[in-house]
This record gives C-alpha cells, sequence and structure tokens, in this order.
C-alpha cells in the first residue's frame, strides 16, 4: 500500500494519521511531512529485488539530507552516493560505512577527495584532470584509492534535457574513445589508484527499463575489453534514475524488480557485484509538502489557489515544468465548484508555481492542500528566496507525528551577519 491516501471519510492520511490533524498541530506552514515506513518498504523492494546479486545500494544523498532519513536509511543497510564533501561528512555522521560509499562528480574538489581518500571510499574519475586529482589525495593520505571509471556510454534517457546525463552533450564522464589513455593512466598510477569497477549514471525519471539494459550491454562489453588488459574489475555500477508515477494515473511504471532483472543475468554472467544509485525512486514518494490555502483569485481568464508554499520550499515545477500531483486534504463542501486552477505561491516571480491547469474544488481560505511524491529533490533544492524560510519536517513513525528537522527561522538568517 502507499503511505498516503483517501479515507472514506474523504480526508487525506498519512499512514492512519489525519493530515488535516497534522496542519492543526504543528506551529508553521507549510511543512514537509513523511512516513517512515514507506521509506522503508522502498529499501525492502530493492533488497528483494536485488536477491541472488552481490549489490551495493548506493542511496544518492543529494535527493533528500535530512539527517534522520539518512540515519534510518543507512540503518536498512544502503551505501551512500555523493557529490561533495559535506555530502560526506554528512553521511559519516549518520553512519554510513565508507567503504559502502562512492564519489561522483565532475568538479570534486582536492581537498574533499583527500577527505574521501582518507575514509576508503570509493571515487569515480570524470576527467583527466580529476584522474590527477584524485592520484594526489591518494599520495597526500598515503592510501590505495578505489576507483570506478565513468563512462559516458551515449545512451538518450528520453527524460527532459536538464536531467539526462549519460548522452553525447552531457558534461559528465569520459569519452568511450579515451578509454585506452585512461586505462593507461590507471596503470601508471598503481601505488595510487585501484580500478575496481565502471560507472555509468544515464539520467533521472526514466521509465522505460531498456534503457538500463542497453547500457548495461556496453558497460559489460567495456568491462570484458578492460579485464582483456589484466585489470581485475569487480564492480558495474549503472547509477539511479528509475522514474516515479508522479501523473498518479495508475499506469503501471517499472519497479525496482524489473529493473534490476534487465540486467541481472549480465551481472551474474561476468560475476560481477551490481552498485544502483537510487535517489528519486527510494525517497520521492515517501513525502508531501503541506500547504495552506491563503487565498482564491481570478484574473478573467485564469483561476489561481495561491498558497503559502511556493518554489522556494519546492523547485522541480519551476525548474523543469515538472509535474507533481496536488490534492487538498479535507473533503470540499457540497457545493463547492470544481474549476481549473493555477495553484501559485507567494513569491515575486510569474514561475513560482506548484501546478498548472489542476481540476480542484474551490477550496475555502486555509484549507490545507498537498504537493505530493515531494521526497526528492524538493527540501534539498529548497532556497530562501524572498526569505521564505526553509520548512520543518516530521515524519509519521508508528503513528506518532515527529519532527525530524527544525524549521528555518529569521533568527537563522541574521546570525550569518553577526559581529560583521
Ligand atoms: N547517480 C548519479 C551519478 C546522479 O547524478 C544521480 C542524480 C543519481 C545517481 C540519482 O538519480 P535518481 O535515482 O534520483 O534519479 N533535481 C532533478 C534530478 C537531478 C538528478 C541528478 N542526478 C529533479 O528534481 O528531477
Amino acid at each position: 500500500h502507499h503511505c498516503f491516501s483517501k479515507g472514506e471519510d474523504g480526508f487525506l492520511y498519512c499512514e492512519g494519521v489525519r493530515v488535516q490533524d497534522v496542519m492543526e498541530a504543528v506551529e508553521r506552514s507549510p511543512f514537509y511531512l513523511y512516513s517512515k515506513d514507506q521509506v522503508t518498504r522502498n529499501v525492502e523492494a530493492y533488497k528483494e529485488a536485488l536477491q541472488g546479486l552481490r549489490s551495493v545500494i548506493g542511496y544518492a544523498i543529494k535527493a533528500n539530507n535530512n539527517l534522520k532519513i539518512l540515519e534510518h536509511l543507512q540503518g536498512l543497510g544502503c551505501g551512500a552516493v555523493l557529490v561533495s564533501g559535506n555530502e560526506l561528512r554528512l553521511a559519516l555522521r549518520a553512519g554510513f560505512d565508507p567503504t559502502r560509499c562512492i564519489f561522483n562528480g565532475n568538479g570534486k574538489l582536492l581537498e574533499d577527495l583527500v577527505l574521501a581518500a582518507e575514509k576508503g571510499v570509493f571515487v569515480n574519475i570524470d576527467s583527466e584532470f580529476d584522474l590527477e586529482n584524485i592520484v594526489t589525495a591518494a599520495r597526500v593520505v598515503g592510501k590505495k584509492v578505489p576507483v570506478l571509471l565513468r563512462i559516458n556510454p551515449d545512451v538518450d534517457p528520453q527524460v527532459h534535457p536538464y536531467v539526462a546525463t549519460g548522452n553525447k552533450t552531457s558534461k559528465f564522464g569520459i569519452r568511450n574513445e579515451k578509454l585506452q589513455w585512461f586505462l593507461d593512466a590507471v596503470k601508471s598510477h598503481s601505488n595510487e589508484i585501484n580500478l575496481v569497477g565502471v560507472h555509468c549514471h544515464l539520467g533521472s525519471t526514466i521509465t522505460k527499463v531498456d534503457i538500463f539494459r542497453d547500457a548495461a550491454i556496453l558497460m559489460v562489453n567495456f568491462i570484458d575489453e578492460i579485464r582483456a588488459q589484466g585489470f581485475q574489475l569487480e564492480y558495474l555500477n549503472i547509477g539511479g534514475g528509475l522514474g516515479i508515477d508522479y501523473h498518479h494515473t495508475g499506469a503501471v511504471l517499472p519497479t525496482p524488480m524489473d529493473l534490476i532483472n534487465t540486467v541481472r543475468e549480465l551481472v551474474l554472467s561476468r560475476d560481477l557485484k551490481l552498485i544502483i544509485e537510487p535517489g528519486r525512486s527510494l525517497i520521492a514518494n515517501t513525502c508531501c509538502l503541506v500547504n495552506k490555502v491563503t487565498g482564491v483569485k481570478t484574473n478573467g481568464t485564469k483561476n489561481f489557489i495561491v498558497i503559502d508554499g511556493s518554489m522556494a520550499e519546492l523547485i522541480r515545477p519551476s525548474l523543469y515544468g515538472a509535474y507533481q500531483h496536488i490534492e487538498l486534504v479535507s473533503p470540499p463542501p457540497a457545493d463547492a465548484k470544481v474549476s481549473t486552477f493555477d495553484v501559485v505561491g507567494p513569491v515575486c516571480e510569474s514561475a513560482d508555481f506548484l501546478g498548472k491547469d489542476r481540476d480542484l474544488p474551490t477550496p475555502a481560505k486555509g484549507a490545507g492542500l498537498v504537493v505530493h511524491d515531494a521526497g526528492a529533490y524538493c527540501m534539498s533544492m529548497a532556497s530562501t528566496y524572498n526569505l521564505k524560510m526553509r520548512p520543518a519536517e516530521y515524519w509519521v513513525d508508528n503513528g506518532s507525528v515527529l519532527k525530524i528537522r527544525h524549521g528555518e527561522t529569521i533568527e537563522d538568517f541574521v546570525k550569518f551577519f553577526d559581529g560583521l
């Protein structure tokens, strides 16, 4: 079952807790509301899919970096995928085993690579200069760094261009024509780096698993080629990117099981360990942004529901034109008229919308309105634009609502100027 559902009374529930009641109990709106059990179920789905394979689930911390959620994911046996030194520091604080962590990125800083080398984190080589920096970091700490080569497989993931990463024009990874150069460079630095695998990441919000199989076939060919040169490769990392059902139309989308099944035989045939890097598919559907309706207006051609949440708390619709499902948390009065609305925030930007052309019953002032599937790339991309302070986060844990992050306040903000 899914954590958010309509009850027979017409109210929205999160694991048996009425969202309206949570709204009335917490001090501030908007806020993020998660289901801890949904996080667990999502991890279990991957674990079940990976049965019979040697594997690491590397949770992509960029999707959601709430420390309590990280601790929970770590406790469930996940590793972590990092893109900055600070993500590594937070992962360590959450208790992640650094030898189950992978450091990705096209612009990794030397000081962050030094920390990664010290802790024994796997590092993906993204470019010539990146390799140079990894070698330097290994020398600084006097430890050999396990590395993977991030190869750009040039596969079209059929997603929004901003979230496609494994195609020709991407800034990520190395072109396969350069593979031999990198293999020679790795050989000549055998005191500093140990090539343990290859990595690719195609993009995000992918809803066709064939794309993963196409990429895995290419990657396994590279592995054969690399092994033929005497390297002992152990790992195939196929990245993250599995999409979710943002539209709530009931369409059948590929599951973690479908994803893993498309690559299972390939992985087994080469006796590899599989690394996967899911972010969205582990965390997006565990959460809603809960907002309050400030008012309803029309400009003659368009109707607007104005809420207290905005692009500052949740930027995906503004940035990618992303669709996230929107609904009211309480049943509308029987005479409420259904109209087509843009759901917008108070921020001074025309791009400040959470949803466009949504058919909704006209809500009363103060009514609750949720934006679904807000667990991934929402809070972690929140800003303080217009001095909208970042919201608090709560989760439902065993029937109780617990705060898992304080809301940011104007006092926090002014502190940045203390003593200046
Ligand atoms: N591995 C690598 C190397 C990545 O670059 C990413 C995401 C992931 C794994 C996790 O991908 P996921 O399973 O979450 O799709 N802000 C955008 C998404 C950016 C994704 C960046 N890379 C959004 O809100 O849709």
